[in-house]
């Protein structure tokens, strides 16, 4: 079930695609992420492309609106027959009820739904003073980790340092998809609570989501492969 899922942080088709052309004889089909930027840079369009090439995807829109949009918007989307996507946590326990709603099929089969619990880019204070949290973030992640699973959802995205305290919170089974990957020996661009590949499958992540350090890699599908032998095996 752990996989790697490359974040394909471009913002044109024509780019998404040449640097998936990379991977053509790849014996593995990398697990792909389409981000705001590319979805609404280039459209629908481009989930109906990559899918064709046989990538799995993770649609990253962090959907947060009243539930009935999220609902109606969730049955869009999965129309487009994605493999995992995602809502905001603070958008309430209802909301994600809604959208689990929205995203199940006909036939009873849905993609994969995670919850965003607090940004890594949120840090305590601000999350405290701009947002009006009187908790500690732990807590917050914690709480929020407990709705999304509440809600029937799959997981959550979080930091892979809070990967433990998901699957304390809410089991083993609830899924912990974590970002914040760097290789030991690389920098570490603006992520600032990261963690190696290999430590991220110790510390108990499903997916770990990796941009930059494969995308900016002079090797793309060497660092791909070295993150799947870290990760996966
Ligand atoms: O290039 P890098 O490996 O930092 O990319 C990480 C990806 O994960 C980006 O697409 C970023 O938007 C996403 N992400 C993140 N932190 C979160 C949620 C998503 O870095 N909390």
């Amino acid at each position: 079930m752990k996989d790697v899922i490359i974040a394909c942080d471009f913002g044109t088709a024509q780019q998404a695609l040449a640097f998936l052309d990379k991977f053509e004889n790849c014996p593995r089909k990398p697990f792909v992420k389409i981000g705001m930027e590319l979805f609404y840079g280039a459209g629908p369009e481009i989930v109906r492309t990559i899918k064709a090439r046989g990538h799995k995807i993770f649609l990253d829109l962090k959907l947060h609106d009243i539930p009935n949009t999220v609902r109606k918007t969730m049955k869009v989307l999965s129309g487009l027959d994605i493999d995992m996507t995602n809502v905001h946590a603070a958008g309430t326990i209802e909301m994600m009820k809604a959208a689990l709603e929205g995203l199940t099929r006909e036939d009873g089969t849905r993609p994969l739904l995670i919850a965003v619990t607090q940004l890594t880019s949120t840090s305590e204070e601000r999350m405290q003073k701009d947002l009006l949290i009187n908790a500690t973030i732990g807590e917050t992640i914690a709480h929020y980790a407990a709705n999304a699973k509440e809600a029937g959802l799959d997981g959550v995205v979080c930091s892979p340092l809070e990967a433990s305290l998901i699957k304390e919170t809410c089991g083993k089974e609830f899924m912990a998809v974590t970002p914040g990957i760097r290789f030991a020996d690389a920098a570490s661009d603006d992520q600032v609570r990261i963690t190696t590949p290999a430590r991220a499958r110790e510390i108990g992540s499903d997916f770990i989501v990796v941009g930059r350090p494969i995308t900016a890699a002079e090797d793309p599908v060497a660092a791909y492969n070295r993150c799947i032998e870290e990760f996966c095996k």
